[in-house]
């Protein structure tokens, strides 16, 4: 079978102003509750940065936390993900959830979350995870996987049960100023809601075409 034979019908309930929610963290919050026992990875996203030149990248990250403000997810502050972000102050997220035929697309500024708030996401990771975090310095060429885990070890022993938060780890916060809702429908006719905060902080919500 030829790649361009394989395809499926995406169909699934209407999204419409009358079965929106106006505010996107609302919309986001009533869909998420809806896949969250449905998808085996509800809080995988695709965050895609730029260099200022415009080359994009892309990778997944995980949802550690949402609320008016944005949504967070935790990382290596040196990674090139992070010398992207300083660089443009930009990134998009993408959530597929294929259960139910739905996408959200969230472009916004990029802000560092507190000290706080990353000691206490740190604290709550198993810790071998915490470890780990000593180990690898993320997105650097590495020699082999035997140095990896020469680097583990070495963590592993030096800090023992007490592994705090280091100074290059921690979240960011993801502040939308437009959230595209996409649903499947038949024959291709999707619905796209998509929101865009104005400058006084109100959220418009128009239809896209699919
Ligand atoms: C399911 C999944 C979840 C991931 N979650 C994270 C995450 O939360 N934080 C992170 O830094 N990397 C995460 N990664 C690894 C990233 O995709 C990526 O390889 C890494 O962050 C280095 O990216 P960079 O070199 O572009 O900065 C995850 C990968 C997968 C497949």
């Amino acid at each position: 079978m030829a790649i361009s034979d394989i395809r499926r019908e995406y169909e699934g309930e209407p999204l419409d102003e009358t079965r929106s929610d106006p505010d996107p963290f609302r919309q986001f919050a009533l869909w998420f509750d809806q896949v969250r026992e449905l998808e085996a990875d509800p809080t995988a996203m695709a965050l895609a940065t730029a260099t200022s030149a415009g080359r994009p990248s892309v990778r997944t990250v995980l949802l550690k936390a949402v609320d008016p403000r944005g949504f967070v997810f935790f990382t290596n502050y040196e990674s090139r993900k992070a010398r992207e972000i300083a660089e443009t102050g930009r990134a998009s997220l993408l959530f597929v959830w294929r259960s139910v035929n739905r996408q959200v697309r969230i472009d916004g500024t990029v802000e560092k979350v507190t000290d706080d708030e990353s000691d206490a996401y740190f604290a709550t990771r198993p810790i071998e995870s915490r470890w780990s975090v000593y180990a690898s310095r993320q997105s650097e060429r590495l020699e082999s996987r035997a140095v990896l885990e020469a680097a583990y070890e070495a963590a592993r022993r030096r800090l023992g049960n007490a592994v705090p938060r280091p100074s290059w780890w921690g979240g960011y916060r993801i502040v939308p100023d437009e959230v595209e809702f996409w649903q499947g429908r038949g024959s291709r006719l999707h619905d796209r809601l998509q929101y865009r905060r104005q400058a006084d902080g109100i959220w418009v919500r128009e239809r896209l075409a699919p």
